[in-house]
């Protein structure tokens, strides 16, 4: 018989005006109103059911074994599982840190049967040699592991210069084991973003650009695009909307080269310039050599001009009868004129893939073992 670990639900509702609840999930087992623990022998099937009142109604949503379909939660053939990540607290694998501050590498798992703190070890990775030492406790290294042994920690009290580097933890069971790698650095400016592109639709007068941003030095990062037209000595700059790694640029000039390049910041500083990339914008349509919109609407003008030229000649030498004849022709050809000058065509955008979660019920019904659950309102792993 084997105890449940932890399965945590938790309710959303939608945050609207005069809503009620959501309640806390009531959940049944078997029945009957489900224990906080439950036992179930390795093979069965376990099926826990859960409902919550309030409006707009609740829906419920399982953070462990993973997001998924709401109520009821059903684990078939439940099974030991050797030590795997655990979906529902991703770990951080860059940590940054200040000397003098301190700092932790955590380390979030599920297993089952539980590691003991024997089966957990941390290592650090030594350049000069390239080998990997154990590490133990010490004054200024504490390695823990959680009480209900699916968490571990590697602290650093007091960082030093030569704690910066790689470390690497490994855990394991009778079942297997698992090892992740972790970078300690010291806080500083971004690294360089890479791969700046610009779409393939680039238009007259805009382009979008986007690019890779490096690891943000410790501090949340922002960008700054540079561009300058290739003519000119001066570089341009505009911000980039905090969060993201695309911007796009308006009001260029047609048929004109820039470079462009982009640069991270953080609180501490700069990075260097991304790698340059030279564009060149579309040509005005192709039929007419005249590029700037001034010079269109002053050849409108012209036509305009011409066309009331034509008007007083034939005043002058017709009848008010062919007058009003011709006029409404040249006003005609003169609109199918106007027209062409605005055509223009609209690309589609190309969409880049999302990537959605999905559910995936083999996983839970193979790897997962076997869970506790709690009632609790907010997504985080807690035991009763
Ligand atoms: C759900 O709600 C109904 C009443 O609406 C109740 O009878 C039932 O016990 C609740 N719990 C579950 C787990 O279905
Ligand atoms: C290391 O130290 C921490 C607290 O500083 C303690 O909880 C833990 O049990 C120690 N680990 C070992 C392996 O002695
Ligand atoms: C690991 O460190 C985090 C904070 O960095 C702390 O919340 C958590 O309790 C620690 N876990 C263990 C097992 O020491
Ligand atoms: C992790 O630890 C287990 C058990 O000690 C061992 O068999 C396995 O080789 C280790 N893995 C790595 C990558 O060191
Ligand atoms: C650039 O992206 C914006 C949306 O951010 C879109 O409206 C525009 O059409 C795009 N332009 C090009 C040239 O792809
Ligand atoms: C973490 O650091 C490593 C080594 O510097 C780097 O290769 C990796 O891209 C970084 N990962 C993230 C998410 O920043
Ligand atoms: C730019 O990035 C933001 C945030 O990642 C994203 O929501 C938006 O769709 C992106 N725009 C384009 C044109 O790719």
């Amino acid at each position: 018989m084997e105890i449940l670990p932890i399965i945590v639900l938790y309710v959303l509702a939608m945050a609207v005006e005069c809503s009620v609840g959501p309640s806390v999930p009531d959940c049944e087992y078997d029945g009957a109103d489900a224990p906080s623990s439950i036992t179930v022998r390795e093979g069965w099937t376990f099926s826990l059911d859960c409902n919550s009142s309030g409006n707009p109604t609740p829906s419920l949503t399982w953070t462990h074994p993973g997001p998924g379909p709401s109520s009821p939660l059903t684990l078939s053939n439940i099974q030991k599982s050797s030590p795997r990540v655990s979906h529902t607290s991703p770990t951080i694998l860059n940590v940054t840190a200040g000397t003098s501050s301190s700092a932790t590498l955590t380390f979030n798992f599920i297993a089952y049967p539980r590691p003991s703190a024997s089966d957990v070890t941390w290592e650090r990775h030594d350049l000069q040699t390239d080998h990997w030492t154990v590490l133990f406790n010490t004054s200024d290294i504490a390695i823990t592991l959680s009480q209900n042994s699916l968490q571990t920690n590697i602290s650093f009290i007091d960082v030093k210069e030569i704690n910066f580097g790689q470390y690497r933890v490994n855990v394991s069971n009778e079942l297997g084991s698992i090892t992740d790698t972790f970078f300690l650095k010291p806080e500083g400016v971004p690294s360089v973003p890479h791969n700046l592109k610009s779409s393939d639709r680039v238009t007259e007068s805009s382009v979008n650009l986007t690019w890779i941003s490096g690891f943000d030095g410790g501090h949340p990062q922002t960008f700054v695009v540079q561009f300058r037209d290739i003519s000119t000595v001066i570089w341009k700059k505009e911000d980039v909307e905090t969060g993201h790694t695309n911007h796009t640029l308006f009001n260029l000039k047609p048929g004109t080269t820039y470079e462009v390049k982009v640069t991270a910041r953080n609180s501490l500083g700069n990075s260097a310039s991304s790698d340059t990339i030279t564009l060149t914008t579309l040509s005005v349509i192709e039929d007419h050599t005249e590029t700037s919109p001034n010079t269109v609407g002053g050849a409108i003008g012209g036509a305009i001009g011409a066309i009331a030229a034509v008007v007083i000649v034939v005043v002058i030498l017709r009848r008010k009868y062919f007058l009003h004849r011709n006029a409404s022709i040249l006003k005609n050809t003169y609109h199918g004129d106007n027209r062409s000058y605005n055509l223009h065509v609209n690309m589609p955008l190309n969409e880049s893939s999302s990537k959605s979660q999905m559910y995936h019920a083999e996983n839970v019904k193979k790897e997962n073992p076997i869970y506790k659950y709690t009632r609790v309102k907010n997504p985080e792993e807690t035991v009763l």
